[in-house]
């Protein structure tokens, strides 16, 4: 169990910088309890949580193994509270739950749940932690997920947050199922070290890079380059960062010059649901900023193409079929990669790969 968070009071805890948080969130053997940003995982936790992914799916491929998974987590039930859209997070999720037994309910819309009464977010959470044993949530406020975490954890039934995006900040979840999907894509190809990832995109108001991008400073020499038009270029919180770990990056506004560099191109679409103001994002011209059949003849052949999705027109659908697409098979590894957080989460990774050895 997390060391409860009694001792701190809140306005000690959130001025804390993100890796001084991470004590209080984390089990006793280094497991994360509470999920809330990309700064709880260092490479030896991405690599454990990859692994166990990787058993889960191979005993899930017969009938007798994936019943086994059922029957793991049969003792818990966990909310599902998205108030903010969602198909592949939500519905990984779920499926995750589901290969573990793991029974759901859900709030997608807090409309017709009593917040609408004018119940305070507080309050919700709590009156989820009376039915359920972890709330996976999902919100438009930055920092909201960490502070109903601290909120749970000093009430009489302290249980698990999973982030499942938060504000334009982080997105950790979608962030493993980026490492997870980089790992197996470069896993013969010496490992994820030594590589250049080109993110595309709107950059300033994508969590999912926030949060890859710090993820990516666990392994060494990743050079990290940033391709946006001006007003959507990453934000210098990030670049301090990287700039502090010694990662080499660069910021560009040319995008086919760098991708005869790339390892992998991380694609994202415009953010417009951020727009302060009336279609502001319509004004700005991303039309070098998308990847169709030209852009592919420029990357190199073990080169990979991602993207969290959904997707408007920055990815050319013509290009779906060629090899380097990676993004529906990494949309899929989410589903495995949650499993292993949830599996992780309530304890059972060591019965599963025990079953996974004697059983593969
Ligand atoms: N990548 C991602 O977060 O997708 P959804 O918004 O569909 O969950």
């Amino acid at each position: 169990m997390a060391k409860k968070l009694f001792n701190i009071a809140w306005e000690e805890f959130s001025a804390l910088p993100l890796v001084e948080k991470t004590p209080y969130l984390m089990q006793p053997d280094g497991s994360p309890y509470h999920t809330l940003f990309a700064q709880q995982f260092d490479s030896v936790l991405l690599d454990k949580l990859a692994a166990l992914a990787n058993e889960i799916r191979a005993i899930a491929k017969t009938r007798i193994g994936a019943e086994y998974l059922r029957q793991q987590v049969t003792h818990k039930r966990a909310m599902l509270y998205f108030s903010q859209p969602s198909s592949r997070t939500f519905l990984s999720f779920v499926s995750a739950c589901q290969i573990l037994g793991v029974p759901v309910g859900e709030v997608r819309d807090t409309s017709i749940s009593s917040e609408f009464k004018g119940e305070s977010r507080e309050d919700s959470v709590r009156t989820f932690s009376s039915y359920f044993d972890l709330i996976i949530m999902r919100t438009p406020e930055k920092g909201l997920a960490e502070h109903m975490a601290w909120v749970i954890s000093n009430s009489d039934r302290p249980i698990p947050i999973i982030n499942a995006g938060s504000g334009k900040d982080q997105h950790p979840t979608q962030a493993l199922l980026d490492i997870y999907t980089l790992l197996r894509s470069f896993d013969r190809g010496g490992g994820l070290h030594d590589k250049t990832v080109v993110f595309c995109g709107d950059l300033l108001r994508g969590r999912t890079v926030r949060s890859l991008s710090y993820l990516l400073t666990n392994y060494p020499r990743i050079r990290q380059i940033f391709v946006a038009p001006d007003p959507l270029q990453i934000d210098t919180d990030v670049l301090d960062i990287l700039r502090e770990k010694g990662v080499e990056f660069v910021q560009t506004d040319n995008f086919r010059s760098v991708i005869p560099e790339a390892d992998a191109v991380y694609m994202t679409r415009m953010q417009d649901e951020w727009d302060n103001y009336k279609n502001e994002s319509a004004a700005i011209d991303t039309s070098h900023f998308k990847f169709g059949l030209e852009e592919l003849a420029l990357l190199p052949p073990r080169a990979i193409i991602m993207h969290p999705l959904p997707r408007r027109d920055e990815i050319a659908v013509a290009i779906d079929d060629d090899p380097r697409a990676m993004y529906w098979r990494q949309m899929r590894n989410g589903m495995w990669i949650r499993t292993a957080l949830i599996a992780m989460t309530f304890g059972c990774e060591r019965r599963i790969h025990d079953y996974y050895c004697h059983n593969n």
